[in-house]
């Protein structure tokens, strides 16, 4: 694969962790590219949660998951915040939650001043690494060419240094020859206890 835009990155960090059975989180469902990625990977004996706080995007999703064939029972979408990311998923898929993808800003084709928001990113954020399993892997995706999005990605960074070295790995992937803020990830990797 030619590494040519951030999503690629994002989803070959995610691919090499989760497969069938798994659960996983899309907490910017958006309009289900993401999602649908999560589910292939999960199957039908899997799990994905989808969030996203405009209506328009759950339905975007869900027309994306139903087009595609995904099994109706293999997703669950919530219209909401994903900063009540931890009473959004149940407790019997708590401990099977191997991946969590954020892609923060607007949504394509919306309303642009409906963007992802420092504090609530970061208390979703922060939940979804409560969340996520030993062994799992989350990606965040940032864009900061739009107002309130370079604010966002230095609160969410300042979360992630504070973060314990011996639980977590995190890595930054970036562009560096590409002009106007390209997108970059940020990958978090929790540890598997034995490593
Ligand atoms: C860049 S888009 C996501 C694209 C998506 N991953 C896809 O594959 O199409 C960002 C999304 O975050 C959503 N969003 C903004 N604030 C949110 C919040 N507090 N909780 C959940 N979703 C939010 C927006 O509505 C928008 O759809």
């Amino acid at each position: 694969m030619r590494f040519r835009k951030a999503v690629q990155w994002s989803h070959s960090i995610i691919r090499e962790v989760l497969g069938p059975g798994d659960v996983a989180v899309d907490a910017t469902a958006g309009n289900g590219h993401d999602t649908l990625f999560l589910c292939r990977l999960t199957g039908p004996d899997g799990h994905v949660h989808g969030i996203d706080i405009q209506e328009q995007a759950i339905e975007a999703t869900r027309r994306r998951l139903t087009d595609n064939g995904v099994t109706p029972w293999s997703f669950s979408l919530t219209c909401g915040s994903h900063s009540n990311l931890s009473d959004l998923i149940p407790g019997s898929h708590r401990p099977k939650v191997r991946a969590i993808m954020f892609n923060f800003g607007y949504l394509p084709g919306g309303d642009h001043d409906l963007t992802t928001r420092e504090e609530t990113s970061v208390a979703a954020v922060s939940q979804a690494m409560d969340l996520l399993a030993p062994g799992g892997r989350m990606t965040l995706t940032f864009y900061t060419g739009h107002p309130g999005g370079p604010e966002e990605a230095a609160a969410v960074r300042r979360l992630l240094e504070q973060s314990d070295p011996s639980i977590w790995v995190v890595l930054e992937y970036r562009f560096i020859n590409l002009p106007n803020n390209p997108p970059y990830v940020v990958a978090l990797e929790r540890s598997a206890g034995c490593d």
